[in-house]
């Protein structure tokens, strides 16, 4: 399966939810598929998990804000799961979604369903362009960031396209987070995904290896190219 994977698509999000692992595959820029496994299929191979961040780096506040793009929610559904599972550690949860239409939406119906019936927990889901059959926000994710003014009480997580990464980063900044309140994954940089292709640095770093997730500030020390 994996070889499969790393062979053909554009991006690979993996993800934990309870010990289950999950892959998402993007191909030509829209999410086209979705398959679970076990962790055994990766073995040692995932040295750092999006999953665990709640456990450890996320500690300075209570709030949280997750804002993903296209196919980069797959690795945020697992610590956004994990959140709800021990909803009592956290306070108010918003969630930014954002995709090119609301067929490229991910885990639509649990988003719909689940997450935004949570006690205090905020979805926002927004589509780049207008189409027929959608009543919700339209536009791109930074933009409704800016929109939408969260304060700054909170620490943000974030996964999607470079460019979304890049100009959502501006506006969180303008919002006056600090750069240690800030989370990022590069995990739409992988192929592989377990350090075999070559394909994910930025620097000296191996996303994949090194990463995927980075605070701002460590992210800052980094070569502008994710
Ligand atoms: S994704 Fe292949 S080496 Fe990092």
């Amino acid at each position: 399966m994996l070889l499969q994977v790393a062979a053909s698509p554009k991006g690979f999000g993996k993800s934990f939810t309870a010990g289950a692992f999950f892959g998402t595959v993007c191909r030509r820029g829209h999410a086209c598929g979705l398959f679970e496994g076990t962790a055994e299929i990766l073995g040692g191979g995932i040295a750092q998990v999006f999953a665990d961040l709640p456990n450890g780096k996320i500690t300075v506040c209570k709030h949280l804000l997750f804002i993903a793009g296209g196919v980069g929610l797959a690795p945020l559904r697992s610590v956004i799961n994990y959140c709800r599972r021990y909803r009592d550690r956290y306070g108010r949860i918003d969630i930014v979604c954002g995709s090119k239409s609301r067929a490229d939406l991910l885990d639509y119906d649990e988003i719909v369903n689940e997450w935004a019936k949570d006690d205090n927990v905020h979805v926002h889901l927004t589509v780049d362009r207008a189409e027929d059959g959608w009543d919700g926000h339209v536009g791109f994710v930074p933009a409704y960031v800016k929109e939408l003014g969260f304060d700054n009480d909170r620490v943000a997580v974030l996964c999607g396209p470079p460019v979304m990464i890049k100009f959502t980063l501006n506006e969180l900044l303008a919002l006056g987070f600090s750069k240690e309140q800030v989370y990022t994954t590069l995990e739409l940089r992988m192929k592989c995904g377990v350090g075999k292709c070559g394909r994910c640095n930025v620097g000296a770093k191996y996303v994949c290896k090194d990463g995927p997730v980075f605070r701002l500030d460590e992210l800052e020390t980094l070569p502008d190219e994710y």
